[in-house]
C-alpha cells in the first residue's frame, strides 16, 4: 500500500539545495557579539568603504523627482546604454542595449542564466572550489555540478582535465575569475583553452566577474570577448563588490539571443526589475573614474599583503592570491578537517573564517579569510593569530 505524501512539504526541486553556509556562520557572529565578545571578521566578502557618496545622492535625486514608477524590466535605456559602453571599452564585449540586462545583483544574474540554459539532469563543469551559491544555484535548476579542481587543471593542462570531467550530459561550463574563494585569476591563455573546450562540445559558459575590479598580478580578460563566445556566454557582473554596493541589490548581465530572451523572462517573473531608484544610482557609479577604482584596488592590494604576511608568519601557509579579496590558507596547522579547524579559531582566537569545504570538495583543508576589512582589523587578526600559535 502506497502512503499518500502530505501536501504541507516543499516542491522537490527544493529538497537538494542547501542554505547559505556562510550566513550560518554570520549568524553564529552576531550570536557570539551578543555575548559581549569581540569578533575579528574575516568571513566576510563585503568592500571596507562605504557607498560612495554621488552614487548615494544620484538615489537620493531619483526618489525625490519621483522615479519610483516601473521601469522596463530589463532596465532603463539610458543605463543599459551605459552598460554596453562599459562593456566595449572595459571588457572588449561588443553588445548592443537588447544584449545587457539589468539584475538584482550577480546573484540575480546567475540564477537567472542557470534558469535560462539548464534542464532536468544536466551537467555543469564548475571550477573547484567555487563560489558556494554555484552548487545550490546548478542544484536549484535541477541539474548537477561536476567539480573540476582547478589546481590540477592548471598544472595538467585546462582543456584535457574539463574533458576528463565532462559527462555526454555536459551542457555548459561555470567560468569565474577572478574566484572566489581562492583569490585565482585565469589568465588569456586558459580563457583560450575553457573556451576552445566549449567551441569544440558546443557549451554555453557562464562567467561570472563580480570581482573584474579586483586585480593585482595580471589583467582581468572576459571570455566573451573571444572570438565566437559572445554568442555562447552569460556574463553576470555586480556593482556590489567595485562600488561597496552590497545591500542595492545590483547587477547586470550580458548575452545574446536565444539566452536574453530567457533571461527576461527569469528577471520578469521573479523581481520585474531592478528597484527604479537604484538603476539611477548604477548608472551613477558607472561614471566612477578609473583612477578612484585603481586606488581602491591599491588599498585591498595593502590588505591583502598584511593579511597573507601574517598567516605565513604564523605557519598559516598562504599563496599570494592575485585577485579578488580572500585569502585561502592551508588549515591543516589548526585541523585537517575545515569546519573543525574554523570552529576552533571562532571559540579559542575569536576569529571568524568560512571552512574550505563549503566551497566544494576541493577547498577541504583551508579556510576562507576575508581582507575587504580595515587595516586595524587586519592587525588585530594577525595579533590574534600569533597569541593562538604562541
Ligand atoms: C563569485 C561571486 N559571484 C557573484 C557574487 C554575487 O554578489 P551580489 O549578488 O552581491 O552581486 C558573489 C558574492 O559574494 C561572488 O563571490
Amino acid at each position: 500500500m502506497t502512503t499518500r505524501q502530505s501536501g504541507i512539504r516543499i516542491a522537490k526541486r527544493l529538497d537538494e539545495v542547501g542554505f547559505s553556509n556562510i550566513v550560518q556562520v554570520r549568524n553564529k557572529v552576531v550570536e557570539l557579539r551578543a555575548e559581549g565578545l569581540q569578533v575579528h571578521p574575516m568571513h566576510m566578502g563585503e568592500p571596507f568603504f562605504e557607498t560612495p557618496d554621488p552614487i548615494k545622492y544620484a538615489a537620493i535625486k531619483a526618489l525625490v523627482e519621483n522615479q519610483t514608477h516601473y521601469a522596463p524590466s530589463s532596465g532603463l535605456l539610458p543605463l543599459r546604454e551605459a552598460l554596453v559602453a562599459k562593456l566595449a571599452k572595459k571588457n572588449s564585449i561588443h553588445a548592443t542595449t537588447d544584449e545587457v540586462i539589468a539584475t538584482m545583483g550577480g546573484s540575480q544574474g546567475l540564477y537567472a542564466a542557470f534558469q535560462s540554459v539548464l534542464d532536468l539532469g544536466d551537467d555543469v563543469l564548475v571550477f573547484s572550489p567555487c563560489w558556494a551559491a554555484i552548487i545550490d544555484l546548478v542544484m536549484g535548476a535541477q541539474a548537477r555540478p561536476l567539480l573540476v579542481p582547478t589546481i590540477s587543471a592548471r598544472r595538467n593542462g585546462i582543456r584535457k582535465t574539463l574533458e576528463q570531467f565532462s559527462t555526454p550530459k555536459t551542457r555548459a561550463i561555470y567560468y569565474n575569475t577572478p574566484q572566489n574563494p581562492s583569490g585565482l585569476v585565469f589568465t588569456r591563455a586558459e580563457a583560450e583553452e575553457v573556451a576552445a573546450f566549449a567551441l569544440e562540445r558546443d557549451l554555453v559558459v557562464i562567467a561570472d566577474e563580480a570581482y573584474e575590479d579586483l586585480v593585482y598580478e595580471g589583467t582581468h580578460f572576459s571570455i566573451a570577448s573571444l572570438p565566437g563566445m559572445a554568442e555562447r556566454t552569460i556574463t553576470s557582473f555586480t556593482f556590489s563588490k567595485s562600488y561597496a554596493m552590497t545591500g542595492w541589490r545590483a547587477g547586470y548581465a550580458v548575452a545574446q539571443e536565444p539566452f536574453m530572451t530567457a533571461l527576461r523572462k527569469v528577471v520578469l517573473y521573479s523581481t520585474n526589475g531592478v528597484t527604479t531608484p537604484v538603476q539611477y544610482a548604477m548608472l551613477q557609479a558607472l561614471k566612477t573614474p578609473e583612477a578612484e577604482l585603481a586606488r581602491l584596488r591599491e588599498e585591498y592590494r595593502k590588505r591583502r599583503d598584511l593579511l597573507v604576511a601574517g598567516l605565513n608568519e604564523v605557519g598559516l601557509e598562504c599563496e599570494t592570491p592575485a585577485g579578488a579579496f580572500y585569502a585561502f590558507p592551508s588549515a591543516e596547522k589548526i585541523h585537517k578537517d575545515s569546519r573543525i579547524a574554523a570552529q576552533i579559531l571562532l571559540e579559542k582566537a575569536h576569529i571568524a573564517t568560512i571552512p574550505g569545504s563549503v566551497f566544494g570538495a576541493q577547498g577541504e583543508g583551508h579556510l576562507r579569510f576575508g581582507y575587504a576589512v580595515s587595516v586595524k582589523e587586519i592587525g588585530d587578526c594577525v595579533t590574534a593569530l600569533r597569541r593562538f600559535f604562541a
